[in-house]
């Protein structure tokens, strides 16, 4: 397994991240579901076990995935093995477990301190290696609070490093100031380049989480025009922010973008999911892809990606040409 730096905190992480949104299970937000459907915990816990065994030491999880259920299974599957991972969880959504609904968002530093704590409690540890805002678009006039509040939590040995997860590069930029601050969390494929918040990541020295990695799936190859996703799945009953699925199905343009690529992207014997996956550590040095992974085989084809390492230069020239983009 390759390992990255997590930006200026000198943590290393495996170069491919586990994503544990999925592994959380249904919850609803604003009448919506937030979840992926339903899932099984011991087809979870297989899949992060497969994970660790191949290397795959960075786990990206949230308070309010599955209303904490994340947060437990990691607890769970990670048992005996803490401090050989690397855990990232988030902060800033309120919600009922009880009901498994996300009932509002809270960045006052008397919340984040109790998220930390209950955080904490649920993975079952006594520090959270990188704890990140989850209010992608939460004010600027919050950030100094906020560098604060987390900066008490890294004396108190509660957090080793935070940042932010937002596709914001002027709130990235913003929360840089925090001495502690390492990493920003962005969306980021072979879909949607974000070259501002990789230059942002440069110039502060930060780790560039991507997350949406595989499209939400659809770099999988899984998903044609006829695939309807099940109206439990936030990619069956879409939210408003989302574009990657429209009305339950694949938005068209993105599959014909995937298409335009396809070739590339399953050059040298890669599968199309490794071959998004080589296009982000390509990139960027700072990258670290967290594919979402519910099974053991989604875990071994996602490490695979290593094997056949970053996709070359004059693959990703040649992708922005296809998708018409600058290089
Ligand atoms: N605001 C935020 O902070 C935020 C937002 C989004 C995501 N995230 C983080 O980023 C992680 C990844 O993003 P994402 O979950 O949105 O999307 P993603 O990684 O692009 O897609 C993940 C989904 O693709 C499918 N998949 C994964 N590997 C596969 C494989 N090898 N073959 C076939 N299908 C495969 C799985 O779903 P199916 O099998 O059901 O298709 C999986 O749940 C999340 O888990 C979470 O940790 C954070």
């Amino acid at each position: 397994m390759t390992f990255r730096q997590l930006g200026r905190s000198g943590i290393q992480v495996s170069a491919i991240g586990f994503g544990a949104w999925a592994i959380g299970g249904p919850f609803t937000s604003g009448g919506k579901p937030a979840g992926w459907g339903e899932v099984d915990d011991d087809e979870s816990v297989a899949a992060i076990h497969r994970a660790l065994d191949l290397g795959i030491t960075f786990f990206d999880t949230a308070d309010v995935y599955g209303t904490g259920h994340s947060e437990r299974v990691l607890r769970r599957a990670l048992a005996g093995r803490r401090d050989d991972v690397v855990i990232a969880t988030k902060f800033g959504n309120v919600f009922d477990a009880e009901t498994r609904t996300v009932t509002g968002r809270d960045i006052s530093p008397g919340h984040v301190r109790r998220a930390c704590r209950a955080s904490l409690d649920r993975l079952g540890t006594d520090r959270i290696d990188l704890y990140q805002l989850h209010v992608g678009d939460a004010p600027l006039d919050r950030v100094d609070d906020l560098i604060a509040t987390l900066e008490e939590l890294v004396d108190g040995g509660l957090i080793r490093a935070y940042g932010w997860s937002t596709d914001d590069p002027e709130r990235a930029a913003a929360f840089a100031k925090g001495p502690h601050c390492a990493a920003v969390q962005h969306e980021l494929s072979v879909l949607r380049d974000a070259p501002a918040m990789l230059a942002v990541c440069d110039t502060h020295d930060l780790a560039s989480v991507n997350r949406g990695p595989l499209a939400m799936g659809l770099l999988s190859g899984k998903y044609g025009p006829q695939s309807r996703l099940p109206g439990n799945d936030v990619r069956g009953d879409s939210p408003a922010w989302m574009t990657l699925f429209r009305d339950g199905r694949p938005a068209p343009e993105f599959l014909s973008m995937m298409e335009a690529i396809r070739d590339i992207l399953t050059s040298g014997g890669r599968t199309l999911a490794q071959g998004a996956l080589g296009w982000l550590l390509a990139r960027s040095a700072r990258t670290l892809p967290i594919p979402g992974i519910r099974t053991a085989a989604q875990a071994e084809e996602n490490a695979g990606a290593l094997r056949h390492g970053p996709l070359s230069a004059a693959d990703l020239a040649q992708i922005d040409d296809l998708l018409q983009r600058p290089s």
